[in-house]
Order: structure tokens, then sequence, then C-alpha cells
């Protein structure tokens, strides 16, 4: 069985920590799901680390769809969130309405994400309203990165930090089943949440949110140039990768690969017969 948003919700009510990580292809779903993590973004961060963007801001619903379908093949447990992109439901919540719809009919997504609070309240209202489950996010929006002047650490102002209360609030109200709180200082972060009936999952907002959410290949250690303060690297994957690679182009060159463990034989009389022909 698939979790729901009510399993989710549930995590929350009984203290249960819910652990979410972003997937973008059919193997890594595949390996999330049968480790049982309870919930998989496929984020528009795709579009840094799998498309190689500068921003968030290229991506667009085909990429979304392309990627959650692979995803969906993949993770059959998993509750999929599917990220709405840039442009995608900012103009107006009938747009908002028919890409959500993608997400979830087309692609396969069950619920999906979507940056703002305040502002984009009463489209978190018409989708709910319309049987799609949203996720909000707010703190940090990287689709807003050219509003906010880069990266930054949100909330951290008096003024900042009651407005993400209201915008978590208004998000609440509007239906929303659980908000991503993103850069965001983690004595905020906690007062959000204690406030809140719905999980917040955080990235870079401290250990008091009900969940957390990672990018794979951040904390797998895939793209090395840059990490983030928030990402924790469990492994070194590039080096992992680099060396096996290496490995492999040397035992090419050297012919110590393939062996017979990795070569198919004729049989014996058949080869025998062949070699007598002339061709
Ligand atoms: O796109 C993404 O991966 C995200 C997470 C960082 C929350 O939005």
């Amino acid at each position: 069985m698939r979790y729901t948003i009510s399993d989710i919700k549930d995590m929350k009510a009984s203290g249960v920590k819910i652990p979410m990580i972003t997937a973008y292809d059919y193997t890594s779903a595949k390996i999330i799901d049968e480790i049982g993590l309870p919930i998989i973004l496929v984020g528009d961060s795709l579009g840094q680390v799998i498309l190689g963007y500068d921003s968030t801001i290229p991506v667009t619903v085909d990429d979304m769809v392309h990627h959650i379908k692979a995803v969906s093949r993949g993770a059959k447990k998993s509750h999929i969130v599917g990220d709405m992109p840039f442009m995608s439901y900012q103009t107006n919540s009938y747009d908002a309405l028919r890409n959500a719809g993608r997400l979830l009919q087309e692609a396969g997504a069950q619920s999906v994400k979507l940056e703002g609070g305040v502002t984009m309240a009463p489209t978190v209202q018409r989708l709910v309203s319309r049987g799609i489950p949203v996720m909000g996010h707010i703190g940090l929006t990287p689709q807003s990165v050219n509003q906010l002047g880069g990266y930054k650490v949100q909330g951290k102002t008096l003024k900042a930090a009651v407005k993400l209360m209201e915008d978590a609030r208004a998000l609440e109200d509007a239906g929303a089943f659980a908000i991503v709180l993103e850069c965001v200082p983690g004595d905020l972060s906690k007062l959000i949440t204690d406030k809140l009936s719905i999980p917040t999952i955080g990235i870079g907002a401290g250990p008091s949110c009900d969940g957390q959410v990672q990018v794979f290949h951040d904390m797998l250690g895939m793209l090395t140039d840059f990490k983030p303060k928030h990402t924790k690297q469990y492994t070194n994957l590039s080096d992992i990768i680099k060396r096996s690679i290496s490995q492999y182009a040397d035992e090419v060159r050297d012919i110590t690969f393939p062996t017979s463990e990795h070569s198919y034989k004729l049989n014996q009389d058949i080869l025998n017969e062949l070699q007598q022909q002339v061709i």
C-alpha cells in the first residue's frame, strides 16, 4: 500500500519523524522505495542536478512530467510529490489546476508542491478543493532567487519571521497537507512546527521539523563543486564512480576485461565447423 497524505499527517500526530528525499529517475526511485521512505519528492532541483541549469527557473512542466513518470514506474509505496515548476502556477489558479492535474493524471504523482505562502494560499485552496493534495514550500523559495537576491537564509528579522509564521498558517488554513521550510533558523522552525497541526519538512531548518528532506545528489556526494551548509554528505559517490570507471577503462586498455566470466561461448562443434568455412 502506498503512503497517503493521511498517513503522513498521522506521523506528525504520533511523533514519528518523516524522512523525504528527492529522486528524478526510475532506478533511484526503486532503491528509495525498497528502503521504505514515506515520501519521494520529484523536485524542480532536477534543473540543476540532472539538466545542468544554474537555477530551477528554466524547468518546464514537460520536464517535470517526464521525470515524475520515471519515478512513478520505480516507486510503488512511497508517496510521490511532484514539484510545480516556475510559472506553472504563479500566473493564475486555472493554470495551476491544469498543470497540477498533468502531474497527477499524466505523470503519476500523488500530490504537488508549490512555493509561496499567503499569496499562494488561494491557489492552494483551489487545488485542494479539486482533489489535488498540496505540499507548501516557504522560507528560501528557489524559484524567487532573483527576487530574494540569492540563496540566503530567510526569516532572520522580526518582521520576516512573523511573515513566515503567517505564510505557514495561511497554507495550513488553505488545506496544504505539509509544508517544506527551507533555510529557516531552527528556533523559528520550531515555533512554526509547534503551532501547526500539519507536518513541517525541513531543509536547513533545524532538527525540530516533523521531517527532513535532502537532495539525492547532494547527500550522496555526486556533485562535489558546491556543498550547501544544510547538506550532510553521507558518502562520496563521485569518487567511487570515478574510481570504478577509471578501473574499467584501464582494464579495457590492458585487456583484463572482459574475461571468460563475462563472455558467451559458442558450442565447440559449431566452432569447428565454422573454422572449416571459406568465406
Ligand atoms: O526541488 C527541490 O528539490 C526542493 C527541495 C530542496 C525541497 O524543492
